[in-house]
């Protein structure tokens, strides 16, 4: 299997170092070893070349990659952030990787901001639409810079792109024997947009007769996620409204530095990352919780159907969580390296795996 690995800017490059050692030594475990090939994507690339991602990165990417791993993009030295949309909206534009697959799982109560919480309460999966919505950079500004400056963002919801994400969440929840899919939209409010949202739901719940399909205001449901977690199975969401839960997700399951997220179009090339930006300040100190990275690589090893390798992953990062070994984001006193040492070292304690 062919990988292409993006580590990008700040703890990007950290974390991604240790998904690497993670995935190499698994591969080394179950006999099937990986080919890993790192790309310079980034913003010192982009600043030494005036190149965020070649002009046929996306297709070259598809074509040569089985999957593409990426740690995280962002630089002060680039306010725009124009590399950062570049490769990370263009990948996920370019190759219409239209699920945004993040998982919301608790692995440990003590990490959790709820009272009384455990991992029974928070183990929901959030898929949000990563094609469309606010995120397609149709609009413009009027007068810019002046007092009387017009901006404007349009939303863009299609049917084809509401209907495929919604679908997918259903399909998800029945495949997996989940009960619950709960669409969350703003349709009191964005009555055009929303109401195909609803139009959506409404067409496909019928054929998931034994799915418990609710809807919920985005912002009842930002509630609903704080009040009482263990009520979700599968939530179904637009661009914005998903980027916005999953950070509060993020933070149900120990902070932003667990959680794991995949840019998919199942039977194609897809793109893995952890949910974290680039955190430029902590950025090569050793300090960055390399968890949401070697969880993303979990779930990338997962969708290219290597379940057993993907499951001993996730024992390795549950074993380091709960003996708190791990750094002070999950309260150890570990280092990024020592953290990938640990996991790697459950990885390959035989009683881990069934190679
Ligand atoms: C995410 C990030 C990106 C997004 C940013 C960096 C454009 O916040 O992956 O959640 O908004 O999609
Ligand atoms: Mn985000």
């Amino acid at each position: 299997m062919r990988i292409a690995v993006i580590p990008g800017d700040g703890i990007g490059k950290d974390v991604t170092a240790e998904a690497v050692k993670v995935i190499r030594v698994v591969g080394e475990v179950f006999g099937r070893p990986f080919d890993l090939e790192l790309l310079p994507y980034g913003a010192d690339h982009y600043l030494e070349t005036g190149i965020s991602l070649p002009p046929n990165g996306s297709v070259m990417l598809r074509d040569e990659f089985d999957a593409i791993f990426i740690g995280a993009l962002g630089d002060p030295r680039i306010p725009d952030m124009r590399h950062a949309r570049d490769i990370l909206l263009g990948i996920r534009f370019e190759l219409d990787l239209y699920i945004n697959h993040r998982p919301v799982r608790l692995l440990d109560a003590r990490l959790c901001p709820l009272k009384d919480r455990g991992p029974a309460d928070v183990d929901l999966v959030i898929f949000r639409e990563n094609t469309e919505g606010l995120y397609v950079g149709v609009g413009g500004r009027f007068k810019p810079g002046t007092a009387d400056e017009i901006a404007v963002q349009e939303e863009i919801n299609t049917y084809k792109g509401v209907h495929r994400i919604v679908k997918h969440a259903f399909d998800y929840a029945r495949a997996r024997g989940l009960k619950r899919v709960c669409m969350a939209d703003k349709s009191n409010a964005m009555t055009h947009g929303h109401a195909l949202w609803q139009r959506v739901f409404e067409e496909l719940t019928p054929g998931y007769a034994e799915l418990e399909a609710t809807h919920l205001f985005i912002d009842a449901l930002a509630m609903q996620m704080i009040k009482n977690p263990a009520q979700f199975d599968v939530i179904v969401t637009n661009n914005m409204f998903g980027d916005i839960i999953t950070d509060l997700g993020a933070q149900l399951q120990g902070g932003l530095g667990m959680a794991a997220s995949g840019n998919l179009h199942p039977g194609r090339t897809s793109m893995f990352e952890p949910v974290h930006g680039s955190a430029p300040k902590y950025a090569g100190r050793n300090v960055a919780n390399p968890m949401g990275a070697i969880l993303s690589a979990a779930l990338m090893l997962e969708h290219l159907g290597l379940h057993d390798e993907a499951a001993a992953i996730e024992t390795a990062v549950r074993q380091a969580v709960v003996s708190h070994n791990g750094p002070a984001e999950i309260g150890g006193s570990l280092g990024t390296r020592e953290t990938g040492d640990y996991i790697v070292g459950r990885l390959m304690a035989p009683m881990n795996h069934k190679p």
